[in-house]
């Protein structure tokens, strides 16, 4: 179900795309804003097809993913609450570049194409936001483009789990990753479920990783 959006400006702010954005934009952005849930398992954007919203994550985790040549499901990346998507169809039309499906339940706020390249236009804070993420988005694929054919699964699997752990212990200085299962993993890595499995294992006993149900606890670096 879709409902106007009642964020407050300042739970709003406090997200990275909007951290910039002045209070008067920011306050006629908020009013655009479309509040949708979905369940599990849910495709929110299907790859190839037109695309008019943008999406704000606000709640849950959702994939991202593309069907490789050979027919299998590559996840590209794994988005938190506070990330965007859906918003590359609106800049580079007409097509989605990938899908988008739920890991959890998920609540996003929309924003229309109309309303997404407006607030654009009226604030370089936005658009700075968003060009920095899509870096960073480019920054990471050349990462994997250079590396995944010459690196180990082991070393494929510490690269990701230290991308995605991004919640520091303050007392020991140990990340810890969002929950992913070994298939998740798998899909990322571009390899099997059960050489995840493996690789885990190895970096258990290596001392680097400690699992804490789905999630993982990261050693930092020396
Ligand atoms: P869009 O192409 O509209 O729909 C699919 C969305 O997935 C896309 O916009 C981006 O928001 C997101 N996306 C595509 N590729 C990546 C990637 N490599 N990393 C993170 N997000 C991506």
């Amino acid at each position: 179900m879709a409902t106007r959006s009642d964020e407050g400006i300042d739970s709003l702010r406090a997200l990275p795309l909007f951290s910039e954005v002045g209070e008067e934009d920011l306050r006629q952005l908020a009013s655009h804003l479309i509040e949708r849930r979905f369940p599990r398992d849910a495709t929110l954007i299907q790859e190839g097809q037109a695309g008019d919203y943008m999406y704000v994550l606000r709640e849950g985790r959702v994939k991202v993913t593309k069907i490789s040549g050979a027919g299998r499901e590559k996840i590209l990346e794994i988005l938190g609450a506070g990330s965007f998507f859906g918003e590359m169809a609106l800049l580079d039309p007409p097509e989605r570049s990938a899908s988008v499906k739920s890991l959890d339940p998920v609540r996003v706020l929309a924003l229309s194409r109309l309303g997404f390249l407006h607030a654009l236009e009226r604030s370089p804070g936005l658009a700075m936001a968003v060009i920095r993420e899509l870096s960073r988005r480019l920054r990471h694929t050349n990462t994997d483009a250079s590396h995944i054919p010459y690196q180990s699964v082991k070393e494929r699997t510490k690269e990701l789990l230290r991308r995605l752990a991004t919640e520091v212990n303050d007392a020991d200085g140990w990340c810890l990753s969002p929950a992913l299962t070994h298939q998740e993993v798998a899909d990322m890595v571009a390899t099997s479920r059960e050489t995840v499995t493996r690789a885990v294992k190895q970096l258990k006993q290596d001392g680097w990783l400690r699992q804490e149900g789905k999630r993982y606890r990261i050693r930092p670096e020396e």
